[in-house]
């Protein structure tokens, strides 16, 4: 569970319990009341960014100073000592000695846990390489169990790059812990890896697969790990979606959400993306305290 000064590396170690309070917990940040969250105590995050980031960077930033907080955000690490050759780890030390928490994201997988095993401070995963992004899970559960005011008994169906999105993966291990029933689409060459499980798989959204799902969530092909592929929600996809269904997305999209969804009361993933406030808010006020 979530407290004073612990790493958030991962949602692997979360029971469905742990889940499901953290949940309640998340709702009680999603609001407009941010007073009633100001600590005693400022305290200094670094946002640590060696890949590109809009959302998960930006909401890190707004959450920690509308908690009363300051930010050293290091996006373009090619103008920190990275760019001379600096390893992961004592950039890391470096930073611990200069803030009270680090946020990172880093192509490589495993990179939050090596940077946690030097770290005198919490390290937060942002995203490491196609490993996990447990904030985007959070916020990504949250939205299904906001909408739906369950998880079990839902089936998902998780659409495109299944190899490489690490939105997915993450996702998927904590859909694991509920009674959920996953489908997966995706081109052939960008199957789950099966380390994630075996579900129902298909190339393509099937009339089937479509009018039996409560939740698709859509991901872009990620052409920046080697990637390719094509697939995009078709007008047919929308018309065979079942009307209480929702759509999601990580963000950012390409082509494979056409902005001609965005108008349809399905389309949850900008509503998805503004949840990531109300969850890196809680998470941060329960990390720094
Ligand atoms: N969903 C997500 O992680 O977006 P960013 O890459 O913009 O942070």
């Amino acid at each position: 569970m979530l407290s004073k000064g612990s790493n958030f590396i991962s949602l692997s170690d979360f029971t469905k319990e742990d889940i499901l309070a953290t949940l309640s917990l998340i709702q009680s940040y999603d609001d407009q009341n941010l007073k009633r969250f100001i600590p005693n105590k400022k305290k200094l995050l670094a946002n640590l960014f060696y890949e590109p980031s809009t959302r998960t960077s930006s909401s890190f930033f707004s959450a920690a100073t509308l908690l009363g907080h300051e930010v050293l955000s290091i996006n373009e690490v090619k103008f920190s000592s990275v760019a001379k050759g600096e390893t992961l780890e004592d950039t890391i030390r470096t930073l611990a000695s200069y803030v009270h928490c680090i946020v990172l994201r880093h192509p490589e997988e495993g990179s939050a846990k090596k940077a946690a095993a030097v770290s005198d401070v919490p390290i937060v995963n942002a995203g490491d390489g196609t490993g996990e992004h447990p904030t985007q899970t959070l916020l990504d559960v949250y939205t299904i169990w906001k909408h739906w005011q369950k998880l079990d008994g839902l089936t998902i169906t998780l659409m495109g790059d299944l190899k490489y999105g690490r939105t997915i993966h993450s996702l998927i291990e904590v859909l694991k812990k509920f009674d959920v029933n996953i489908n997966l689409i995706g081109p052939k060459d960008l199957r789950l890896p099966k380390t994630y499980g075996s579900y129902l798989e298909s190339t393509e959204l099937t009339e089937n697969l479509a009018m039996g799902t409560d939740v698709l969530y859509m991901t872009r092909v990620q052409k920046e790990r080697g990637a390719k592929g094509n697939y995009a929600l078709t007008k047919l996809d929308a018309e065979n979606l079942p009307p209480s269904s929702i759509v999601m997305h990580p963000l950012p999209r390409v082509d494979e959400l056409p902005t001609w969804f965005d108008s349809d009361p399905r389309a949850k993933y900008f509503e998805q993306m503004q949840n990531g406030l109300a969850v890196r808010k809680c998470l941060l006020d329960r990390i720094l305290g």
